[in-house]
């Protein structure tokens, strides 16, 4: 992993100048500025090209620096206790004298707060003196960055910086959930719901597709590979790439694999970066093979079927 303190001070310097840089998380990678900064937050907008109308995540160190933008809860005190900082997202309603840029979420009163996991970022947030506003490091719509080059990729040298943490260890976005009233999960993620469920000791409803959306993340347009998909394909056709989720015998030039044994882990590590690699191979259709929806499994199924609608 290329990281060291001068990185940190470099990114530092870029984001207390009020620029955008790509940051690493356990999850995807960030396209991070200052939140407290309209000026900074706009550049977000520009640069991913994505609407005002789409809020952003702000991401903090610690549950001290949260308390001044944000009014907390018993659900999520105990959810920030057993999970935080790891791959959840929570929807709190905002503090009167917040700081936060209105920009950040569209002018209305609540935010979507997460504390990441990843070494080099929280060294990072530690440094600063304000939260930083991150949305997954991508153009609007495709797929979300899991390593450096892919940031290259999709904004060349638009981007001042990029903070190299090596390859998300997780893959997938954050797990969403709506904590100002009764909890529900607007986004399916790196954190299985079960595990939500028995910290609370409740069943959470899951509102991932609802007639009225409340995340556009939501959008079944989200997390595209840019090439039509197709999912639980057991004879994929001639031309396209095959997507497996483990090692087979008969190694097809057009047969690729998500993991080594079929480890729902690996595979949500390695699906994003093996379809942006497909992509560039110059294949004009992918098909997936069945995954299991259990666990991450459903996290990972979720983002198929957007993809799937492209
Ligand atoms: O893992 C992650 O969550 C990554 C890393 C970088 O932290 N971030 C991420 O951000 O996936 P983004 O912007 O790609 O997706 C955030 C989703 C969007 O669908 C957005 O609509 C929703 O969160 N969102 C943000 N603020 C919200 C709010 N106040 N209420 C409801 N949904 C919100
Ligand atoms: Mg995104």
């Amino acid at each position: 992993m290329k990281f060291n303190q001068s990185n940190i001070k470099k990114a530092k310097k870029y984001l207390d100048k009020n620029y955008c840089i790509g940051v690493p998380t356990e999850t995807v990678y960030g396209l991070a500025a200052n939140a407290y900064s309209n000026y900074a937050v706009k550049k977000i907008y520009k640069l991913k090209k994505r609407p005002i109308s789409n809020p952003l995540i702000v991401h903090y160190s610690n549950i001290s620096d949260l308390k001044k933008d944000c009014l907390i809860n018993d659900n999520f005190l105990r959810l920030y206790k057993k999970f935080s900082p790891g791959p959840i997202t929570y929807i709190l309603n905002l503090t009167k004298n917040s700081k936060i840029s209105k920009i950040v979420s569209n002018k209305k009163n609540n935010l979507a707060v997460r504390f990441p996991k990843h070494k080099i970022f929280r060294k990072l947030l530690n440094k600063l003196n304000y939260p930083i506003a991150a949305p997954s490091a991508n153009i609007s719509t495709r797929l979300s960055a899991v390593q450096a080059s892919d940031i290259k990729e999709d904004f060349g040298n638009k981007i001042k910086y990029i903070l190299d943490g090596g390859k998300c260890s997780i893959g997938l976005e954050s797990t969403i959930i709506d904590l100002r009233n009764k909890p529900r999960v607007l986004r399916l993620g790196g954190l299985e719901v079960s595990k939500i469920e028995k910290a609370l000791g409740i069943k959470i409803k899951i509102n991932i597709n609802p007639k009225k959306k409340i995340a556009p993340g939501q959008s079944r347009l989200h997390y595209s590979p840019g090439v039509p998909l197709r999912m639980n394909v057991v004879k994929p056709k001639k031309y396209e790439a095959y997507v497996l989720l483990n090692k087979r015998k008969n190694n097809h030039p057009n047969f690729f694999y998500l993991s080594k044994r079929s480890n729902l882990k690996e595979v949500a590590k390695n699906l994003y970066s093996t379809l942006r690699k497909i992509k560039n191979k110059g294949y004009k259709a992918i098909a997936v093979e069945k995954i299991l929806n259990t666990g991450i499994g459903r996290s990972i199924n979720d983002r198929l079927k957007r993809a799937s609608k492209f």
